[in-house]
């Protein structure tokens, strides 16, 4: 029987939650959260490493696995191509290649998140050939894909593009090994090409290459299985192609330093004395001296960062993002939100892409004084009360500003789309309780 679109679509899509909103009765300015926040694996790790599965001859055993809507995506692109992806217990999965794989990426899971396109490395670098959707994701920019298309035809494979979709050929069936120097630093683009490199024949290297600690934990999951790849934590990566990997030994994800990041805001601006355990303060480091700058009491110890409370009156400061180890584009919003509260006049300058400060025209409708300047630039004056509201999750962090808004905010804060929140922070509401925050979920 010729199966329907449909019938494909949902016997790959796992159930979602795309009706819930939060409900926030916010603090009204005071700081009364206490407790301690568990910081879980990176969303932008984890996605990256099943993708490589397709890399290995065995299984491979993924541990740290955040539970969040894009690794249930992640996992039902792998299923329906024929990688067999399977949950062991919470935050452990298994993934093994099955017998026939597909290399046909479903259009509809691909469109719903910007790591898909990963995958296209790992299964060009394979079976010779791909084809796949342009990726889709949080709506921060336009975020084109001309850098992995470069990067692919100067190793070999032709690419035709037909009705919104993209189809990969390898010349021979298998890539060759050259230099990408990348016009611009892209995160995805450097693991993409990583990877695919690592089946390549010769060298291949990435010049211009990011340093995402993200990027350093996926080279270190390759190199475990045999790959030789060297310069990871420089602009010029060096990947020397083999054969198939093999998986010894089970990987932990790296922890989420954007999601330690975003607790660590809120307990700046809400918390008493808030632990936030299991992350790598290494990765916070500009975060933490930009808090402290400011006024925010802060200690560091081995895996957990403490927030005692502000010491006098919150300083403001100006901020532009940058990539690694700059400020992240990925803080943005919820650093916006803690200028809101600082005293003074601080300009945030969101160099990376140009659609990622739409949200603060709401977060401005909850009293924030923010000046507009164009597209990149805003200028936040402070302190403002901030009162409840009712507001849409724009994407995945501008959502999350919108929560820790809400929390600081006077009054009862509803915020809709929650799904958008669900795809990158793990079991959200209940670590906000777990600290104090009167957070329900509404289905
Ligand atoms: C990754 O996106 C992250 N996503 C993003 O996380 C993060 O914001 C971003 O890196 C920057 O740190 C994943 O890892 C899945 P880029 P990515 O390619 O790789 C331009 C989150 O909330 N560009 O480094 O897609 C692009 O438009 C998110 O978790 C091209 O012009 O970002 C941007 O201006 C959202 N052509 C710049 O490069 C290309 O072919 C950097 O983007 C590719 C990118």
């Amino acid at each position: 029987m010729k199966r329907s679109p449909r019938s494909i679509r949902s016997r790959h899509i796992s159930r979602t939650n795309e009706n819930s909103r939060f409900v926030i009765n916010g603090l009204g300015g005071k700081r009364a959260l206490s407790g301690e926040v568990i910081i879980g694996g990176a969303k932008n790790a984890a996605l990256k490493l099943m993708a490589a599965s397709v890399l290995f001859k065995n299984k491979v055993i993924l541990e740290n696995v955040p539970e969040i809507e894009d690794i249930k995506r992640m996992s039902d692109l792998l299923n329906a191509i024929g990688v067999v992806v399977s949950k062991k217990k919470t935050g452990v999965y298994d993934l093994r290649v099955g017998r026939r794989c597909s290399t046909s990426l479903l259009d509809d899971i691909s469109k719903r998140f910007r790591a898909s396109i990963v995958l296209s490395g790992p299964l060009l670098a394979r079976f010779g050939k791909v084809s796949f959707p342009h990726p889709g994701g949080c709506l921060i920019g336009e975020r084109p894909i001309d850098i992995f298309l470069d990067g692919f035809r100067k190793m070999g494979a032709q690419i035709k593009e037909s009705k919104g979709r993209y189809l990969f050929t390898a010349t021979g069936g298998t890539l060759t090994g050259t230099t990408i120097h990348m016009r611009q630093q892209s995160v995805t683009a450097t693991e993409t090409f990583m990877m695919a490199g690592v089946l390549a024949s010769g060298e291949t290297v990435i010049k211009n290459a990011s340093l995402e600690p993200e990027i350093e934990d996926l080279a270190k999951f390759l190199i475990d299985g045999g790959a030789s790849i060297t310069g990871i934590g420089t602009t010029t990566i060096r990947i020397c192609g083999g054969g198939l990997l093999t998986a010894l030994s089970p990987h932990r994800v790296l922890p989420d330093r954007i999601e330690a990041g975003s607790y660590l805001i809120l307990a700046a601006l809400a918390g008493k004395d808030v632990k936030i355990t299991n992350c790598n303060p290494w990765h916070l480091e500009l975060l933490i001296e930009l808090l402290r700058d400011s006024g925010v009491g802060i200690v560091v110890s081995g895996d957990t960062v403490t927030v005692t409370g502000e010491q006098g009156t919150l300083k403001s400061f100006d901020l532009k993002t940058h990539e690694y180890p700059g400020f992240p584009t990925d803080l943005q919003a919820p650093m916006t939100v803690f200028l809101t509260q600082t005293e003074g006049e601080g300009k945030v300058f969101e160099t990376i892409f140009e659609g990622r400060l739409g949200y603060a025209e709401a977060l401005a409708s909850m009293g924030a004084d923010i000046i507009a300047m164009d597209a990149h630039r805003i200028i936040v004056k402070g302190p403002s009360s901030l009162h409840g509201k009712t507001l849409e999750s724009p994407d995945l962090r501008a959502g999350l500003a919108f929560v820790i808004a809400a929390i600081i905010a006077k009054g009862i804060s509803i915020i809709h789309n929650v799904y958008n929140i669900d795809r990158g922070y793990d079991h959200v509401e209940k670590k906000l309780r777990a600290i104090g925050v009167d957070i329900k979920r509404l289905r």
